[in-house]
């Protein structure tokens, strides 16, 4: 140490640098060294007490002294989540879908989880939210927002369109009809008077699409005098669809509801609450 520096009586590490700088050898404050002491005292504790360590005899890794699983946590929330849920979820399972509709608390329970089965399970055909989408060959699965229903817009009816799946079947007609009589009857569709031609009767498109052309609800025939479309509404369009028909094999239009009972996708209660919420619409009768 030079005789030059003076550390103003602190005592120095003896360490001398440039001649005039010193090490001072003072203490840390209180407060930092308790704060130090206490975080490592932590650190023992949290070590012990959750699992921390990857390996502790090379077969498996050290499980903590607490017991605590990050599954175990996320169980205890979820079971709080089920209480909650199950009050509602073991009603549900003895009520029609008509008797939840009925109860607004229910009700609005259900609509809630219908939303994310719905974007599950049907949002691929019927569209987010069910405004329809267009498969690769431009069919729409039916708009469920509006008020038109092939099979009825009363709770049960949509219900059974889940529970059971749909599949309308028209007949093809290019067999049974001439070019001629495809090319009336899809002029006279297209202007939504089918009952305008005489062929309409005569040619048993009545038997199905009812004496007045309207549809009917039971065999999920289209309504042809609504200008709604399920299919292509041109004039080749609808010649198409009455000369090859609907779910009438090769060649024909597809539209298909899958049976969501068969498929064991979904539950009853799953079932009963996609019905509320497609009922919940704004189309439901
Ligand atoms: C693979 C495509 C597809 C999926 C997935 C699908 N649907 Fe459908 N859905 C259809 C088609 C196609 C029809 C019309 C059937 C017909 O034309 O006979 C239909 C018809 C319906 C109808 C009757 C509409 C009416 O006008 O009467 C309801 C209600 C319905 N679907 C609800 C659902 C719900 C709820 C789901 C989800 C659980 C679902 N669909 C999943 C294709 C689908
Ligand atoms: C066996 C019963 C049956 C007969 C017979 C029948 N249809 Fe249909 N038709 C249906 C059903 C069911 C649908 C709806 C199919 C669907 O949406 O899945 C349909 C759909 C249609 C469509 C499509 C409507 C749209 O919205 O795109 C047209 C057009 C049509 N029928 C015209 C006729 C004409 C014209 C005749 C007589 C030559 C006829 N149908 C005879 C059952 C029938």
């Amino acid at each position: 140490m030079s005789d030059k520096h003076d550390a103003g009586g602190v005592t120095t590490t003896g360490h001398v640098w440039d001649d005039d700088l010193a090490d001072f050898a003072n203490q840390p404050p209180k407060w930092w060294m308790l704060g130090l002491t206490t975080s490592a005292i932590w650190c023992v504790i949290y070590f012990a007490y959750y699992p921390a360590v990857p390996v502790s005899n090379l077969q498996s890794f050290f499980k903590g002294l607490g017991g605590w699983t990050a599954i175990g946590e996320m169980e205890a929330d979820q079971n709080i989540v089920d209480e909650v849920r199950g009050k509602y979820e073991n009603k549900l399972k003895d009520m029609t879908p008509a008797a939840i509709l009925a109860d607004s608390d229910l009700t609005e329970y259900v609509t809630r989880s219908g939303k994310v089965l719905f974007g599950d399970n049907c949002a691929a055909c019927h569209g987010t939210n069910g405004v329809g989408a267009a498969d690769k060959q431009g069919f729409i699965a039916p708009i469920l927002r509006d008020d038109d229903w092939l099979y009825g817009g009363k709770i049960d009816d949509i219900y059974a369109s889940i529970t059971g799946g749909r599949q309308g079947v028209m007949v093809a007609h290019k067999d049974v009809l001439s070019a001629a009589e495809i090319d009336t009857l899809a002029n006279a569709v297209a202007a939504g008077k089918p009952t305008s031609t005489p062929l309409f009767a005569e040619k048993g498109c009545t038997a199905c699409h009812g004496p007045d052309g309207k549809g009917m609800a039971v065999m999920g025939s289209a309504n042809l005098t609504d200008s709604v479309w399920r299919f292509d509404g041109s004039l080749e369009g609808i010649k198409f669809t009455i000369a090859n028909g609907v779910n009438a094999g090769p060649g024909s239009r597809d539209a298909v509801m899958p049976n969501f009972t068969e498929a064991g996708k979904l539950s009853d209660s799953e079932m009963k609450k996609l019905a509320v919420y497609v009922y919940k619409f704004g189309g439901g009768q």
